[in-house]
């Protein structure tokens, strides 16, 4: 299966790096553009795949095209390309029925993927419109679960979710930041401190799927005791409505509010 990005940005580079890394179901080989940036060649030589002088040649070479320019740049994009085979559609807010009146003959999935297909362990949402080729879903899907958990969801859920699941990687790196930063001032070694969070994020994740986020914080803070004091300090300083107020932020530039 030949795989053909147009565009070769963060998103595209972290796809093929997950899939240069998968143990199967990647591509047999994976195909990029740019604009005249020169990350097409970059990412090609970095990952095994090739770099390619326009974007109609790549359309011709590829089974799959992924879009993965921004959404600004759709309309430039699809006029001058012959029909594709299979559109797989990265662009943030930008819906099936704008996507199908681009790509009119061609079938055309919606995803959203996050950060984490870079290492295996993305989460990719997708939406189709009905009664599309079921060969070219199941084939879609092949590819993706190599680098990462993929939900099928209704096209009109698809903002909610990147602001929830795209945009949530930023949010965690915050995080991430702020208590390794509080780590290394309290005089942990810069190394120690990332990977002590890393983990703890890592672990709080797998306890996840065991119990609620309540649960969680219940059994962490025993009363009177520092994760109670904690958890008071995050909530004077506005901790969980910092992250409400992201999710509105996201949701607005997504609406064009
Ligand atoms: N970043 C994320 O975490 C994330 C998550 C989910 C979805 N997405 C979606 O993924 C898409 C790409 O995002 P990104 O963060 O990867 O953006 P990015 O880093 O800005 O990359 C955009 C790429 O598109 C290329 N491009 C622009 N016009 C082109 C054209 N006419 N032909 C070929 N390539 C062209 C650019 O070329 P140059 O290199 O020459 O500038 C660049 O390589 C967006 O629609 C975004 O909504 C991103």
């Amino acid at each position: 299966m030949i795989v053909g990005f147009i565009g070769s940005g963060n998103m595209a580079a972290a796809m093929a790096r997950g899939w240069a890394r998968a143990e199967r179901n990647s591509p047999t080989e994976m195909l990029f553009t740019d604009s005249g940036s020169g990350r097409a060649t970059a990412l090609a030589k970095e990952v095994g795949g090739r770099a390619v002088q326009g974007n109609d040649d790549l359309v011709r070479q590829s089974d799959f095209v992924i879009l993965a320019v921004k959404p600004a740049s759709l309309e430039t994009v699809a006029k001058e390309l012959p029909a594709p085979r299979a559109v797989l559609s990265l662009l943030g807010a930008t819906p099936l029925e704008k996507l199908v009146s681009e790509f009119p003959d061609s079938t055309v999935i919606r995803l959203m993927p996050n950060l984490g297909v870079e290492v295996n362990r993305g989460v990719i949402c997708m939406a189709e419109p009905e009664g599309i080729d079921q060969e070219i879903v199941t084939e879609s899907k092949q590819l993706l679960e190599s680098i990462a958990r993929v939900h099928e969801l209704p096209d009109e859920s698809m903002d909610v979710a990147t602001a929830v699941m795209g945009c949530s990687p930023a949010y965690f790196a915050v995080v991430a930041e702020a208590l390794r930063s509080a780590g290394t001032h309290g005089g942990l070694g810069a190394d120690v401190a990332i990977r002590l969070v890393s983990e703890s994020l890592a672990g709080t994740a797998e306890l996840l799927k065991h119990r609620t986020p309540f649960e969680i914080q219940t059994a962490v803070a025993s009363p009177g005791g520092s994760t109670e004091a904690g958890l008071e300090a995050l909530a004077a300083a506005g901790g969980a409505d910092a992250f409400r107020a992201a999710y509105e932020a996201s949701i607005a530039r997504m609406r064009g509010d």
